[in-house]
């Protein structure tokens, strides 16, 4: 009998160690031949820890499990399956799983992260078995062709970052996997790291035959340290295996990779800043060009791709350009992994294929707000992303639909806020955040923020409102025009977005009016 309980940090947080333990006890003192697999999760975060167990029926779910459930557990049966107060039915038939499209998350929370074995018995290896056999330019079109755009944010065409590298001359080539992952309200790159973390490997060594590069970094983060610890474990594994070393699956080419932890700077999720701090130097952004396909890290031609557009491309390798290219809308193809954060009700990691409405991922997926009240705004990309009201829940999930609303998608976190939100605060919490990330190279970004915050608290009590309202205005186009880099440059999208679709909460009580 094999019972799964989740190593993932996220039910870690809820106690997943100590139902383990619990369950490792019962196990013991009842003399039952059962072994505990720590599988990472399965993304459904109300539900965690989400202990499952393998039956005749398939995978049977039962959470949120809290160590003094388990005896009762032991007691209902439930290592075959038995009903129980926590029992959810077959994992794969809860509504939040079923509806999704997992492609690059196929293996997240269904095998031990950390099994080869598992890894190759659920498709795993696929797609570099057949990279090996390919020439680079090749395999550059098949990822071309698929339509994947870069996951980080941007939505660069990854094909075409990658036939740059390719194409650019020198003896030495970089793959740098940017798994910074410093959005709030994302861990789709933490998830899939500690839950399947031979994909991202697999997706990296595809990349370094199809450029030429022979060394990669994965660049995360010191907060990440589940993470970490995987991820190292899993490089190690693969090295023994033949997958990473002078001769990747016994192929002649040669690619290998470690880990390396950054310090915590939100700024060193930009590529440039990130290639700094890479070299050992202070993270701050460098001017582009040069572009880091042509001159990265070390000067190097350097593919910086994030995690997800890197662990995507096994299964592109795999099933076929085509048969990736056929899921989604418009020039966005392909799944992409919603994280649904905040004050949802059924929070986590979503995989679909692009054009679900805002709408949709909210209501039907989330179920609405936690706290059961309106849901009255919903911030898409992270901390730098546009706040949506509702009047905006029929925008699809799609990089040009968000943009002609004047958002983004970005890193697809977004994050739910109900009726009691106060939008001048969050307005004022974006321009204080790019205060404190700024690298301080650009003035716009590095001075604005601070005038930001100043001119966000004087609307807030009353000073001159309709003058400050104006000059905030003014400072974000100041900011998004005049910026190096996306974290001044894009800090305008909530500040503008909170003004413009919530103005009424930039008219506080006209105590200084009078006095205009
Ligand atoms: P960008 O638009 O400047 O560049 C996109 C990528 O394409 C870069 O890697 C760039 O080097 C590459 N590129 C551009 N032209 C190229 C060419 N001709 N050949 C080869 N490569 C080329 O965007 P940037 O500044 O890299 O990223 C901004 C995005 O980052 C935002 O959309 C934001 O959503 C996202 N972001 C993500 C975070 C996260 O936690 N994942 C945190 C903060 C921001
Ligand atoms: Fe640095 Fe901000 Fe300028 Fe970016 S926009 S380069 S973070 S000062």
């Amino acid at each position: 009998i094999t019972i799964f309980v989740p190593r993932d940090a996220a039910a870690l947080a809820l106690g997943a160690e100590r139902v383990a333990t619990a369950i490792a006890r019962e196990i013991e003192t009842r003399g039952l031949d059962a072994r505990i697999v720590r599988n990472g999760s399965r993304g459904m975060h109300w539900l965690e820890p989400l202990v499952e167990v393998r039956t005749e029926k398939g995978r049977i779910a039962y959470g949120p499990v809290r160590p003094s459930d388990v005896p009762s557990l032991f007691e209902a049966g439930f290592l075959q399956g038995a009903d129980h107060p926590l029992c959810r039915g077959r994992t794969k038939e809860i509504p939040f799983l079923a509806r999704q499209t997992r492609l690059t998350f196929a293996r997240c929370g269904v095998t031990d992260p950390l099994s080869l074995e598992d890894y190759r018995h659920y498709q795993g290896m696929k797609g570099l078995e057949k990279a090996v056999t390919m020439q680079p330019a090749d395999i550059v079109q098949q990822v071309t062709d698929s339509g994947l755009r870069g996951r980080g944010g941007a939505g660069f065409p990854t094909g075409i970052k990658w036939k740059t590298v390719l194409d650019a001359p020198g003896a030495q080539k970089y793959i740098v996997c940017n798994a910074d992952e410093g959005d709030s309200g994302t861990f789709a790159d933490r998830m899939i790291m500690e839950g399947d973390p031979f994909v991202l490997i697999e997706g990296m060594a595809i990349a370094g035959l199809a450029t030429g590069a022979t060394k990669g970094f994965i660049y995360t983060r010191s907060e990440y340290p589940h993470a970490i610890e995987t991820m190292t474990a899993a490089v190690e594994i693969a090295r023994k295996a033949g997958i990473l070393g002078p001769s990747v699956l016994g192929s002649g080419k040669a690619f290998d990779m470690e880990v390396r932890v950054g310090a915590g700077a939100y700024v060193c999720g930009e590529e440039t800043a990130l290639l700094n701090s890479l070299e050992g130097k202070r993270g701050i952004v460098r001017a582009k060009p040069p572009l880091p396909a042509l001159q990265g890290f070390l000067g190097r031609p350097t593919v910086v791709n994030n995690v997800i557009s890197l662990a995507s491309v096994p299964v592109i390798m795999d099933r076929g350009a085509a048969f990736y290219r056929d899921f989604g809308m418009g020039r966005s193809r392909g799944t992409i992994p919603i994280q649904v954060a905040g004050n949802i009700k059924y929070g986590g990691l979503f995989e679909t294929a692009f054009g679900l409405t805002l709408g949709e991922i909210v209501d039907d997926i989330g179920g609405g707000t936690a706290s059961g009240r309106p849901v009255r705004a919903v911030q898409v990309g992270g901390p730098l992303g546009a706040y949506f009201p509702r009047a905006l829940f029929d925008t699809p999930f799609d990089y040009e639909a968000f943009a002609a609303k004047d958002g983004l998608i970005g890193h697809a976190g977004i994050t739910v806020f109900d009726d009691t939100v106060d939008m001048l605060k969050q307005a004022r919490f974006a321009m204080e955040f790019c205060a404190v990330e700024s690298c301080g190279k650009c003035t716009p970004c590095r001075i604005g923020s601070t005038r930001g915050v100043e001119t966000a608290d004087k609307i807030a009590q009353g000073i001159e409102p309709q003058k400050n309202r104006e000059l905030l205005a003014d400072l974000c186009n100041t900011m998004k025009f005049g910026s190096l880099c996306a974290l001044g440059g894009f800090t305008p999208y909530p500040v503008l977005s909170a003004m413009n679709h919530f103005p009424e909460d930039f008219s506080p009580a006209p105590i200084a009016e009078a006095a205009e």
